[in-house]
């Protein structure tokens, strides 16, 4: 890591197939923060064990996960690339950080809430401390910079508040206190079929979202059934309220090829929304195929993959075992 340059870390869970929403929300940024940062990318596989999954699935999305940060330009040369649960360090630091946090401001987190409004049957104590996980995988590597998505905006600020508490319990500065880099795209692309719903790669009906490794075929099918509105005569504009199909599209054909919504107005005022909806196939497609072709060159070599997770992993905990050891040091541990 370069002296001069700030940490940044950033995360994502190897679970099921990743859409285009964490694509733009967190991979398609990562090439380019990580000239300007020391950057820190972990596979959160740990996270991942908190819903119920079959373990040949969990296998293989963590070589999945890791082949994308790949062909999204991720250089691990430049950046530290590694598997969470390879790093022994983030649960023992976890373990200490739960002695922390506390059981109310766990319970309150909006999405352990969520989970629990759906009425879902395995919720496991894993799903509560999760946040004080992330807290780990943050706290460890004296992280400046958490670059997430919206979503998890509430559970960094947890963070922030824990690493505070444990700072000021010991008067002394143990753990940096990290700043929430939000990136803004990504975190507003909605359900194709439920345009006010957000694009979840668990939504049931696969209609609804576009996977990063799907077909061109089936991703234009998709936008082709993509719900829009009856306005007469039929007009390309942003309007969340009154369009929210069509605004989504708008919002996704700007994010894949940088146009502003208000270009685009422009570009398709003539237009129907066929037309448009194929312009954003054929935009959608340009930047996909691209990215699958680097995939699946990564994805096919294995070993390459095994070399970048075990030398991730020592590089990392270089890092985390000197968290960790001053931690230790402190509590009274050592
Ligand atoms: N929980 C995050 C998500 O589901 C992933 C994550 C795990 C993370 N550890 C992190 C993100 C640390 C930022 C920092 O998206």
């Amino acid at each position: 890591m370069e002296k001069n340059k700030s940490i940044l870390l950033s995360a994502i869970q190897p679970t099921g197939c990743l859409t285009i929403g964490n694509y733009l929300g967190a991979l398609s940024q990562w090439n380019k923060v990580q000239k300007e940062y020391n950057s820190i990318y972990c596979i959160a596989d740990l996270h991942s064990v908190t819903v119920q999954h079959n373990n040949k699935d969990l296998r293989k999305n963590i070589f999945d996960t890791l082949a994308l940060y790949l062909a999204c330009g991720v250089d691990p040369k430049k950046s530290i690339i590694f598997v969470q649960s390879h790093v022994y360090e983030h649960t023992q630091l976890n373990w200490i950080l739960n002695c922390y946090s506390y059981f109310g401001e766990l319970t309150r987190m909006t999405q352990f809430k969520s989970k629990l409004i759906d009425g879902r049957k395995n919720i496991n104590i894993g799903l509560l401390n999760y946040p004080v996980l992330m807290a780990s995988d943050i706290l460890l590597y004296q992280t400046n910079h958490v670059l997430v998505g919206i979503d998890q905006k509430q559970h960094v600020e947890l963070v922030i508040n824990i690493a505070n508490r444990f700072n000021n319990f010991y008067k002394s500065k143990i753990f940096t206190i990290p700043a929430i880099l939000l990136s803004q795209q990504g975190s507003k692309i909605m359900s194709l079929l439920e345009p006010t719903k957000k694009m979840s790669k668990s939504n049931i009906n696969k209609k609804n979202t576009i996977f990063l490794l799907e077909e061109i075929n089936s991703i234009r099918k998709k936008i082709k059934m993509a719900v829009t509105d009856s306005e007469e005569p039929a007009r390309i504009y942003y309007n969340f309220e009154k369009k929210p199909g069509i605004s989504n599209l708008l919002t996704i054909f700007s994010c894949f090829t940088g146009k502003t919504i208000a270009e685009l107005e422009n570009e398709f005022s003539k237009n129907s929304y066929l037309e448009f909806k194929e312009a954003l196939s054929d935009a959608l497609s340009t930047v996909i195929c691209r990215l699958q072709r680097s995939y699946f060159e990564y994805r096919e070599d294995e070993s390459y993959l095994t070399r970048i997770i075990v030398n991730g992993a020592s590089q990392a905990r270089e890092y985390a075992k000197k968290t960790l050891e001053t931690v230790y040091y402190v509590l009274g541990l050592r």
